[in-house]
């Protein structure tokens, strides 16, 4: 499982603090199957090898797959690797392909707590600097784009497309309640950040302007 753990953003610990959360949502709903719940937080992203290698392919569909076929080699029945599989498929914040029995909503869920507030930020920042995206994007003007409408795959987009709208995404009570009570320390960071560099390249230009160096 560790081996296919490629980037920082999604490492061993991500793996632990998905499954800590899954297992304190658990406590406050009924019918959980704990063995299928702690095997899908450990395997969820055991496909992400295989999406870095081909973006194309979706690391919830693949890593489903492979989770159910490695739980039938060490003697899981097929009903309860295919509820594995079938968690695993649906954890995506970006599918179309929602989580239906109750161990799949508590790992959506789980899952979308480590995106949810400063943390949240701070393994999409380690991220994009692992594959090399840029921070934001600035028009021909030289002004900020705020990330709506940005051309490229910067932090400031991922944070209109995903983070900010990641609370408003949640299954489970007790999952958006931790998340909601992240979501204003990440918003007053993003209003910092964001008014940070929006002022400095609006002064810059105004500067550049008025003494006529452009
Ligand atoms: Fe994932
Ligand atoms: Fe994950």
């Amino acid at each position: 499982m560790v081996s296919r753990m490629t980037d920082s953003a999604h490492d061993k610990e991500h793996i632990y603090r998905v499954l800590y959360s899954a297992l304190d949502i658990a406590k406050t709903e009924h019918d959980v199957d704990t063995d299928v719940l702690i095997a899908a937080c450990l395997l969820h992203d055991i496909g992400r090898d295989k999406q870095y290698k081909d973006p194309m392919l979706c690391h919830a569909a693949e890593g489903g797959e492979m989770a159910y076929q490695y739980l039938l080699t060490i003697g899981w029945t097929e009903e309860k690797a295919a509820r594995v599989k079938s968690a695993i498929a649906s954890h995506r914040f970006r599918s179309d392909n929602p989580p239906e029995s109750i161990e799949a909503r508590i790992l959506f869920d789980s899952d979308k707590l480590d995106a949810a507030g400063t943390l949240g930020i701070v393994r999409t920042l380690i991220y994009k600097g692992q594959v090399g995206d840029k921070l934001y994007s600035t028009d021909d003007a030289g002004n900020v784009i705020d990330g709506e409408n940005d051309p490229d795959n910067t932090f400031f987009n991922e944070y209109k497309f995903k983070l900010e709208n990641v609370y408003d995404r949640f299954y489970t009570a007790r999952g958006r309640e931790m998340a909601m009570r992240r979501k204003k320390p990440a918003e007053d960071f993003w209003d910092s950040l964001r008014g940070d560099v929006v002022e400095i390249h609006r002064r810059g230009i105004e500067l550049l302007e008025s003494e006529k160096l452009i």
